[in-house]
């Protein structure tokens, strides 16, 4: 059983580099399959989603080979199957992406039903309502936890996104590029990792316009070519790190961001009393804060709004901030479930309905904690990096699924964090 146990109260110093986008990347692996052709991807993050993917674009039978940390070659000329592994696709809600690359390559595609998550039910009602209106068959019901979809042909259509869904924009785009005619999309996602998908199939031949606004106009194509593509830098672990420093009353450079992706999160941070430089030429913003914080609002948006998946990382700041702060979820019906960690911690906060009431307290203080998700996970790192006293940190994989080399990173700007391996018979007792 491996913990991350972290001593609190050091300030952040130094310079963080930023990977790849992980919620550009995964789409991007997955759309591969669209083309026989070879692919190399740049800037790929090294985290457990990527392996996933990379498991099964082999196990779709295709060729992977890395070429240095951050870059792979993927040669999909002879996939074998339209059959994503069940034990594969358990393990990653993204692996939803290979239904709409596979429907689009083969015309048919089969994977497992995404789980929950632990905030709260996750449909993917939009997806396969895009799938429809390009004329694939979708059943009523699973089969044996499976989901397939296959078309006799995909045939361009309008689809109307009764809700702003990543997930749906993505999926809708990897089947249309090849759907004979014109899609429209409305009420489209304008994620940067949208846009850096439709970049990158761009970069395959496929004629994607739009991508960034709420439509999206697809023309499909024959066929799509091999390409050469970089990863965006990932707003969200930019924007963890930059939290970070911010909650510890450091001064950090964080390198190899695109600042305009940043804006939203710049901003609010700035409210709470942070000082941001945006070095545009260096692809980089210094953050740092050396007073107490101001209390804020915060209310999560699609993008350009405050991201979703910044919003347990703010309310460490939010929980030490003076005075009474308001938090709320507006794309997810649960994502406050770490709120009970942090009260562990000493936060004063009051959940009510997709709204947390937050008194600022002066310190957080160690305790040991657990991750309930991904962000969740990053967000108990941060309380316990500005918390007095040590912490330990459980289910530290769920962190690992989203932010290479965490550990390491947070270690070369000063933080006093390592990973510990505890036996399970005694970590059920701590
Ligand atoms: C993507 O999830 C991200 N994951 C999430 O990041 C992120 O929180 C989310 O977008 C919102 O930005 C990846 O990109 C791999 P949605 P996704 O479809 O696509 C509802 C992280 O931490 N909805 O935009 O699953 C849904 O319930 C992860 O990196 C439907 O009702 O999110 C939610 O309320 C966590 N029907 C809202 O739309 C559907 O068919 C937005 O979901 C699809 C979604």
């Amino acid at each position: 059983m491996e913990k991350y146990r972290i001593c609190g109260g050091r300030p952040l110093v130094g310079a963080v580099d930023i990977s790849g986008a992980k919620n550009a990347v995964l789409p991007i692996l997955a759309a591969v399959v669209l083309t026989e052709e070879v692919c190399c991807i740049e800037n790929i993050p090294n985290i457990a989603d990527v392996s996933t993917s990379l498991e099964i674009l082999t196990a779709l039978g295709a060729t992977v080979r890395r070429l240095d940390a951050h870059t792979i070659e993927i040669d999909p000329g002879h996939l074998l199957t339209h059959v994503v592994p069940h034990d594969l696709s358990c393990h990653m809600r993204a692996s939803y992406y290979f239904l709409g690359s596979l429907l689009g390559r083969f015309g048919v595609a089969r994977t497992s039903m995404p789980g929950g998550c632990n905030f709260g039910v996750r449909p993917i009602d939009l997806h396969l309502k895009g799938f429809r209106a390009l004329g694939a068959e979708v059943p009523g019901q699973l089969d044996n936890g499976m989901i397939e979809v296959k078309a006799e042909s995909l045939v361009g259509n309008a689809v109307y996104l009764d809700q702003v869904s990543v997930g749906a924009t993505v999926n809708i785009m990897l089947a249309a590029v090849r759907a004979r005619g014109l899609t429209v999309i409305e009420n489209a996602a304008k994620e940067p990792h949208i846009v850096d998908l439709a970049n990158f199939l761009n970069s395959m031949g496929a004629d994607v316009r739009g991508a960034g606004t709420d439509v999206i106009k697809i023309r499909g194509v024959e066929y799509l070519r091999g390409a050469n593509y970089s990863i965006i830098p990932d707003q969200i672990e930019a924007g963890t790190y930059m939290a970070a420093a911010v909650a510890t009353g450091g001064n950090v450079l964080v390198r190899g961001v695109i600042p305009k992706h940043l804006e939203s999160i710049t901003a609010k941070l700035e409210e709470m009393g942070a000082v941001i430089e945006e070095l545009e030429d260096e692809d980089a913003v210094r953050v740092s804060c050396n007073k107490p914080l101001r209390h804020c609002t915060v209310k999560t948006m699609p993008h350009p709004g405050f991201p979703t998946d910044m919003q347990p990382q703010i309310a460490v700041l939010l929980s030490i901030a003076e005075g009474t702060s308001f938090l709320t979820e507006n794309i997810w019906d649960n994502r406050f479930k770490y709120i009970s960690e942090l009260r562990r911690m000493g936060a004063d906060v009051q959940v009510n309905g997709n709204t947390a009431v937050f008194q600022g307290v002066p310190r957080l203080s160690g305790a040991p904690v657990k991750a309930d998700d991904l962000r969740a996970g990053a967000a108990m790192i941060i309380a316990a990096l500005c918390a007095s006293g040590v912490s330990t940190i459980d289910n530290i994989c769920y962190i690992e699924r989203g932010y290479e080399e965490i550990v390491e990173k947070l270690q070369a700007l000063g933080a006093d964090i390592e990973r510990i391996y505890v036996p399970s018979s005694t970590s059920q007792a701590m």
